[in-house]
């Protein structure tokens, strides 16, 4: 193993207990609980071991500096530290650690920057806890406004502001302005990066995407009781929602998913009185995306008046086609001599996409699987990424 990869893993496996269900093997690291406090702990330590200075940005995102805050210019790297329910380990603080010894790397070559080097840890990317994935980032960009997100509750009713224990900052003046760039190192979420024989990538656009809330409305009743013929039972309308959301996805070479269901009462023995579903579509084109959902919809409404059902279909995020800076991709993928993909997933790069150059890199992952326990990565690649992220940095710090 080279000397990175041993560093590498002597980092990671600091991070690796925290947060992990014994059960599973995956990791509860909602935005702002225990385990992502601990995590943010940890960050703050490395930073320090580092004499680099940390701010927070008053949505509850922190960054750690190599260099003066106040210099402007900077270039940011990082990525996020919470998970989806049982999530991988890589998913997020990958970006996070690799970024640290990507300093670390820079400082060992003797490389002085020109421009400050910022390593970012975001906050509620996933969405796990608050619903809305990439809070932090939209909160700083003023993508969402900060009466909402500070609004936005946990599945217990603890709100977002109650959370951070203030009230979101917003994209305040000069906040934003700090940085000239941002690059999030990433773990692959497919096996593009495994059929190509390559360790590293760089991405060249995320898909549109987003999430709808599907509430059927019915009537509780008797399970042993009550005449099928009389039954308005949500559950049914949900069923065929989900099955028509599958078939509406393939038909357009999309991507839809319910991965999450809440059912009122959730009695064994009771018909149900209600029954949500969250939908996620998303397309490779934004009007392959309207034309998926709006399907499923329509599709949705003309069942549940069938079964005698209500339905509300509310849009609870939505992110749009994010073109990574089609130059800055070109360029990078020339320096570190890799391949360019587009992904499905979103990231908190998206968002900034918007308002900075920005680019990503994606690390190989050997089963392709994310948002799972089984997601993975060699030492070896995340030493690799390491060194490539270091290379990036320079290019864009260096003038
Ligand atoms: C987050 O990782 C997402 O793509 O939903
Ligand atoms: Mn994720
Ligand atoms: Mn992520
Ligand atoms: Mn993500």
């Amino acid at each position: 193993m080279s000397d990175l990869a041993v560093r590498f893993r002597k980092l990671w496996d600091e991070l690796a207990p925290v947060g992990r269900d014994s059960g599973s093997g995956g990791y509860l690291r909602y935005a702002l609980t225990e385990p992502e406090l601990a995590l943010r702990e940890w960050f703050r330590a490395e930073a320090y071991r580092r004499g680099m200075p940390v701010t927070a940005d008053g949505n509850g995102n922190l960054f750690a500096w190599w260099g003066d805050p106040e210099a402007g210019d900077a270039v940011l790297t990082g990525s996020h530290f919470d998970s989806v329910p049982h999530g991988g380990a890589y998913d997020g603080p990958l970006g996070i650690v690799s970024a640290f010894l990507a300093v670390d790397e820079l400082r060992a070559a003797q490389v002085i920057p020109d421009r400050p080097i910022a390593v970012a840890a975001f906050v509620e990317e996933e969405g796990g806890r608050f619903g809305v994935p990439c809070l932090g980032s939209r909160l700083l960009t003023g993508e969402i406004a900060v009466e909402r997100a500070a609004g936005l509750r946990d599945a217990a009713g603890v709100s977002f502001a109650e959370a951070l224990g203030f009230e979101p900052a917003g994209a305040g003046p000069g906040l934003l302005g700090r940085f000239a760039a941002f690059v999030e190192l990433h773990v692959e979420q497919g096996r593009a990066l495994v059929d190509l024989g390559a360790p590293v990538a760089v991405a060249s656009a995320i898909w549109p995407h987003g999430r709808w809330r599907f509430d059927f409305a019915g009537e509780g009743n008797h399970a042993g009781t009550t005449r099928m013929a009389d039954r308005r039972d949500p559950m049914l309308t949900y069923a065929f929602t989900v099955l028509a959301a599958n078939k509406e996805a393939r038909l357009r070479d999309a991507h839809a998913t319910v991965g999450r269901v809440a059912v009122e009462p959730n009695a064994t023995n009771a018909i149900p009185s209600k029954v949500t579903g969250w939908l996620d579509a998303r397309a490779a084109e934004p009007e392959t995306l309207h034309g998926l959902v709006e399907a499923v919809r329509a599709k949705a409404a003309e069942r549940a008046k069938r079964d005698g059902t209500e339905l509300t279909c509310t849009q609870e995020s939505a992110t749009p086609l994010v073109s990574f800076d089609g130059g800055l991709a070109g360029r990078l993928a020339a320096l570190l001599d890799a391949p360019v993909l587009p992904t499905g997933a979103g990231h908190d790069a998206g968002v900034l996409a918007a308002h900075l150059p920005t680019a990503m890199l994606f690390v190989r992952n050997p089963t392709g699987v994310s948002h799972s326990p089984a997601e993975s990565a060699t030492d070896a690649d995340c030493a690799a990424g390491v060194t490539a992220l270091a290379r990036v940095l320079e290019e864009l710090a260096c003038r």
